[in-house]
């Protein structure tokens, strides 16, 4: 399963992607609102943090599919073939993910709903649906029935699409799509240090190094111990 970075924030995007194995980020409308900041910087700022290899998801914001079009080209043009455009699952966007996946395109169908929705978005193309979980979950929808659904519907059918599941509040939903088969999730860098840690592992990690700087000394390190092939004697004395 892929994680992605759902936000904005270029500086948390800059230590998650230096620490974790993050595969690209996504944004929306209202987390590039949230930056308070120039859209174009906004986007350079990211795709200098991130690389030319790491994907990039920017939603389009025209409502009919010739202006969406035209979006994805511009956003293209100025960044490159490792954009994702983002469309809305409304017949405009199906039309659009249609006409840009015809294109050659890489395309997210967004804000999805149902399996009917991931469905016909597949059928136009996209590569990636993003089911939106907890939102669903917000409103008895069940947001990882859903996507179990999807990740089915799209095995029976052959269909190539990704599911990238996207909004979250916590770290069950995110196992439940790892578990249901979903291929990418996308979520805040804070959840994603909720999924990283665990009180056990920095217990253990605490009891782990007491013991050994009672041992060796505090701040010693392998390296101090185990004599560098190249330049000989470790820079500190082994316990006794
Ligand atoms: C994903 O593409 C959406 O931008 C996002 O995950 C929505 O998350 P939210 O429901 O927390 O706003």
């Amino acid at each position: 399963m892929l994680y992605l970075l759902d936000t904005a924030d270029v500086r948390e995007i800059a230590r998650c992607v230096d620490l974790y194995p993050v595969a690209g980020v996504t944004t929306n409308p209202s987390i590039i609102a949230e930056a308070k900041r120039p859209f174009l910087d906004i986007l350079t700022d990211i795709r200098e943090v991130i690389g030319e290899k790491l994907m990039l998801h920017v939603q389009v914001t025209g409502s009919d599919a010739e202006t969406m079009v035209a979006e994805a080209y511009r956003l293209r043009d100025r960044f490159g073939a490792g954009i994702l455009p983002k469309v809305c699952v409304t017949p405009q966007g199906l039309k659009a993910i249609r006409l840009l996946a015809a294109s050659g395109f890489s395309v997210t169908a967004t804000a999805v709903g149902t399996p009917q929705q991931a469905l016909l978005a597949a059928r136009a193309g996209a590569a990636f649906a993003a089911p939106y979980v907890n939102r669903l979950d917000n409103i008895y929808g069940d947001g990882i029935g859903v996507v179990t659904t999807i990740v089915r519907l799209f095995l029976a059918h052959g269909l190539s699409t990704r599911v990238l599941a996207a909004s979250f509040k916590n770290v069950q939903q995110i196992q439940d799509v790892a578990l249901a088969g979903g291929q990418a999730v996308t979520l805040t860098p804070e959840l994603l240090e909720m999924v990283v840690r665990h009180p056990l592992t920095d217990s253990g990690l605490e009891g782990f190094m007491a013991d050994w700087e009672g041992a060796y000394g505090k701040g010693t390190t392998l390296l101090d111990l185990v004599p560098d092939g190249v330049s000989g004697s470790p820079a500190r004395a082994a316990i006794g």
